[in-house]
Order: structure tokens, then C-alpha cells, then sequence
């Protein structure tokens, strides 16, 4: 072998050495635990440092309601999924109006996310941002049991209850004020139900999983009688300040959906798994 031959074949064994230490680094590297890898919530800008403050509209069961002062719900838990995954140790939810959630999230400084079945939209994306679509819905209309419903013109003269600010609202107010219905706004959506079992109003327009959660008692006397294909995706939302936090709970999303846990926490809530 000549002098040349020799120096190169020591540089393939040193190379050869290398190759193996280099892909027994990365053998450890993947065995590490993924929360020492990534460490978000170090990073991440929140209202109250260590815990993901959440704003929402808690009268809409099955996404989010008061069980005494503790909220509950498919928001909840999702929400609280997520914030485990990145590195959150825990959520706190606000209530707060429906109305007033954009608006205070922009101000800044009370929460750091809306988690409040809120419907993805345009209008409401130039004012702060959505995550990734996290539950799809659609709109219904519920009257009292036996009650009748087939096309808007049915609710000529009648009085619909509707929540103030909802996308509920916007398609009464497109379908169902032209042809001669009364909206009725209310506060939150359990109010609205209750005027419906009074007899304060006719009907209610109102996202359908949350229609079906509040008629489910048959003892209210209200039916879900029509489904309003409507196409909605709930997202959760997040100021256009904190790019850093909406990237966070995307990825803390796509892991919930990835690990199975996201259907767990459906099947509770729902009864049957996501589609
Ligand atoms: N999805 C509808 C919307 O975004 C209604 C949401 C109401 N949510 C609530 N927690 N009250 O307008």
C-alpha cells in the first residue's frame, strides 16, 4: 500500500467511526422524552406565567359549563390536553360573554386564549386569529315538542331566540328576519332555551351539539326540529400578538388528534367517536 493509500484509508476509518458515533447520538436523542426537547412554555407569553388562561362563554354545554365554580366540558378537557402537551401545567377558564370575547382578547392582558365553540370566520379573523379547526357543527332550530318547521316563511310572526354575537344569530338574521320573524338576542344560550320552555319565544336558532345537549331532558318539552347544514368549524383563538402561542396549540392539536386523546375526549362528551 502506498503512503497516499494508507492516509485514505485511515480517513475512512475515521469517517466510518464518526458515521456510527453520529447515528448512536441520534439513537439517544429519539429516546429522549419529548417534553425535554421542546420546552414552549418557557417561551410562550402568557397572562399568568405557568398556566394557560382561557376566555369563555361558559352556558354552552356540552363544550363548556359551570359545575359550581369548576368549568367542564369538551373544550375543557381538549383544552387542557393541549396545554399538557405543551408543557402547560394547568388551564383556568374566564367567563365571560360571548359578545365581549374578541374584543377583550384583543385588548390583552385578561386571557390568552378563546375557547368557546367559536365558529371560524372571516370577520372575525381580522381581528385575531384561529388555531387549526377543531370540531365541526352546524345550526338547528328548536321548538317546543311537536312544534313545526319546514322553511323560513314558517316563522312568519314568530318570535326566535337567538344568542347575541353567534354565527346562530347571523343565519336568522339572513334566513329567518326577511320573511317575517322577530329575533329575540339573549345573553347565553341556556337563557335562550329557558324562554323557549316559558313560552317567551318560539323558537331558537342555536349550534346543533349544544340544541341536542339541551333538549336532551325530555322533560323541557323541546325538540330539535330542524338541522341547518351551515358547515361550521370551531377553532380556538388567540391575539395576532402571540404568533409564538398559536403555533404552540396547533402543534399541541395535531398531537392531542395524533395520540388518540382527542377521541377519548370526544367519545365522553358526545358518546360516539369524531368521524
Ligand atoms: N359557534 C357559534 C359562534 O361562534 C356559537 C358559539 C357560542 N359559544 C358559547 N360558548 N356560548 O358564533
Amino acid at each position: 500500500m502506498s503512503k497516499y493509500g494508507k492516509v485514505l484509508s485511515l480517513v475512512l476509518i475515521a469517517a466510518l467511526a464518526f458515521a456510527v458515533i453520529g447515528l448512536a447520538g441520534c439513537g439517544t436523542t429519539t429516546e429522549k422524552p419529548a417534553t425535554t426537547e421542546e420546552k414552549p412554555a418557557v417561551d410562550l407569553k402568557l397572562v399568568t406565567a405557568g398556566q394557560l388562561t382561557a376566555g369563555s362563554d361558559t352556558s354552552f354545554p356540552p363544550f363548556e359549563s359551570m359545575n359550581g365554580d369548576v368549568a367542564e366540558g369538551f373544550d375543557v378537557d381538549l383544552l387542557n390536553a393541549m396545554a399538557k402537551e405543551m408543557g402547560i401545567a394547568k388551564t383556568v377558564f374566564k367567563t365571560e360573554i360571548f359578545d365581549t370575547l374578541i374584543p377583550t382578547l384583543k385588548a390583552g392582558g385578561k386571557f390568552d386564549v378563546i375557547a368557546s365553540g367559536m365558529t371560524i370566520k372571516p370577520e372575525r379573523a381580522l381581528e385575531i386569529d384561529f388555531s387549526d379547526p377543531y370540531f365541526d357543527s352546524n345550526q338547528s332550530l328548536a321548538m317546543k315538542t311537536g312544534g313545526k318547521y319546514a322553511a323560513p316563511a314558517d316563522m312568519s310572526g314568530k318570535k326566535v331566540g337567538v344568542q347575541s354575537g353567534t354565527t346562530g344569530e347571523s343565519w336568522a338574521t339572513e334566513n329567518l328576519k326577511p320573511a317575517g320573524a322577530t329575533l329575540v338576542p339573549f345573553k347565553d344560550a341556556v337563557q335562550a332555551f329557558s324562554a323557549l320552555q316559558a313560552g317567551n319565544v318560539d323558537a331558537v336558532v342555536n349550534d346543533l351539539p349544544v340544541t341536542a345537549e339541551m333538549v336532551k331532558d325530555t322533560t323541557k318539552g323541546l325538540a330539535m326540529i330542524a338541522q341547518i347544514p351551515t358547515g361550521e368549524q370551531y377553532g380556538f383563538a388567540i391575539s395576532k400578538d402571540n404568533p409564538e402561542l398559536k403555533a404552540a396549540i396547533n402543534d399541541a392539536l395535531a398531537k392531542v388528534k395524533a395520540s388518540g386523546e382527542y377521541g377519548t375526549i370526544y367519545k365522553k362528551w358526545f358518546g360516539v367517536d369524531p368521524e
